[in-house]
């Protein structure tokens, strides 16, 4: 006899449409950053500064972190508004670091989210104003004058960014990997250089997403612990399309860690064990969301998939 499907069984939980959250979060970031680069058009940028600003940030970019940053906002049940500035904030401290990580005296590259790099287009001199520009106006956002946010909750954002893009953070990994061209580091100084040059702005997001509500220190905990695996496997899937892809997919140019000489994971550990890590590192993000006993987690668990899946 034919078997009659359980039509009043329970639904599964139902499956998170990452597509249809990421579209809903991106066009107000994209809103958001296109009037805060902007700026107010009596009070414009001098001397094309503002032309290389919006040409660094605007059309352009998967706009991971601010997506990573709103998520953990959910997370945490926090206000989505000062979320939205510290996912802007963050995106423009990543895009400042791009503009210069692009630069002849750091990677010199001429290809970045599929057009000419800043300092391509507008010379090193403007390159470099644009990415400072770029910096102090993330810490702007951060502190509204109208005291719309508590000053302490502002505070806490800035020390987080602050300490994510300096010299323990993403500058400091930046000079690490300045300084190990040619060099072939171990397993351990390569976790560090990755963990700060990309991890820590990575883990940031996560972790000031999470500051903008009310998390307990546990949770925190395992959201940082998330942002952690997330961070590094970031930047090994980054190393893996550097030899897998090539430039009309990437936007960016293909090749250039072994053409540079950069030690990078795949170096390391060769491609299957670069995979096969990012594949651990993504279970290991899945196993501190699990932990940190949070509900609304679904759009950080399907960001890390992504992100760890990605193709380009
Ligand atoms: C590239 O970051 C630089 C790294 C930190 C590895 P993304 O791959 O997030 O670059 P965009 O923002 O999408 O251009
Ligand atoms: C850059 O790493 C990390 C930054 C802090 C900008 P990479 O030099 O590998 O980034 P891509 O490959 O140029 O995007
Ligand atoms: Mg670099
Ligand atoms: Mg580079
Ligand atoms: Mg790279």
């Amino acid at each position: 006899m034919q078997e009659i499907p359980h039509l009043n069984a329970p639904e599964p939980f139902p499956l998170f449409d990452l597509g249809a959250w990421s579209a809903r979060q991106l066009v107000v970031i994209e809103q958001s950053l296109f009037r805060w680069v902007a700026g107010p058009a009596d009070a414009p940028a001098p001397a094309g500064l503002g032309d290389a600003m919006r040409y660094a940030v605007l059309d352009g970019g998967k706009r991971l972190r601010p997506l990573l940053v709103m998520a953990s906002c959910d997370a945490a049940n926090g206000h989505s508004s000062l979320a939205m500035r510290a996912a802007c904030a963050v995106e423009l401290i990543h895009a400042y670091s791009l503009v210069h990580d692009d630069m002849p005296c750091m990677d010199n590259d001429v290809l970045r989210r599929g057009k000419p790099t800043v300092h391509v287009k507008f010379g090193e001199a403007g390159a470099l104003l644009a990415g400072d520009a770029l910096q102090a106006l993330a810490f702007e956002l951060l502190t509204p004058d109208d005291a719309s946010f508590p000053a302490g909750m502002q505070a806490s954002l800035c020390r987080l960014l602050a300490r994510a893009a300096g010299y323990q953070g993403m500058a400091g990994g930046q000079a690490i990997d300045l300084a190990s061209v040619s060099l072939s580091l171990n397993s351990k100084q390569l976790h560090e250089m990755h963990r700060l040059k990309t991890g820590a702005l990575l883990q940031a997001s996560v972790v000031m997403g999470a500051a903008c509500g009310f998390a307990s220190p546990a949770a925190l905990d395992a959201l940082r612990n998330y942002g952690a695996a997330v961070g590094l496997a970031f930047q090994v899937v980054d190393d893996i399309l550097d030899v897998t892809s090539d430039a009309a997919t990437l936007g960016k140019t293909a090749g250039k860690d072994a053409a540079q000489d950069k030690p990078t994971f795949v170096s390391l550990m060769g491609l299957d064990g670069s995979r096969a890590y990012a594949q651990q590192l993504l279970a290991q993000a899945l196993a501190s969301l699990e932990s940190s006993q949070l509900e609304n987690t679904h759009a950080l668990r399907a960001l890390a998939d992504m992100l760890v899946n990605r193709q380009h």
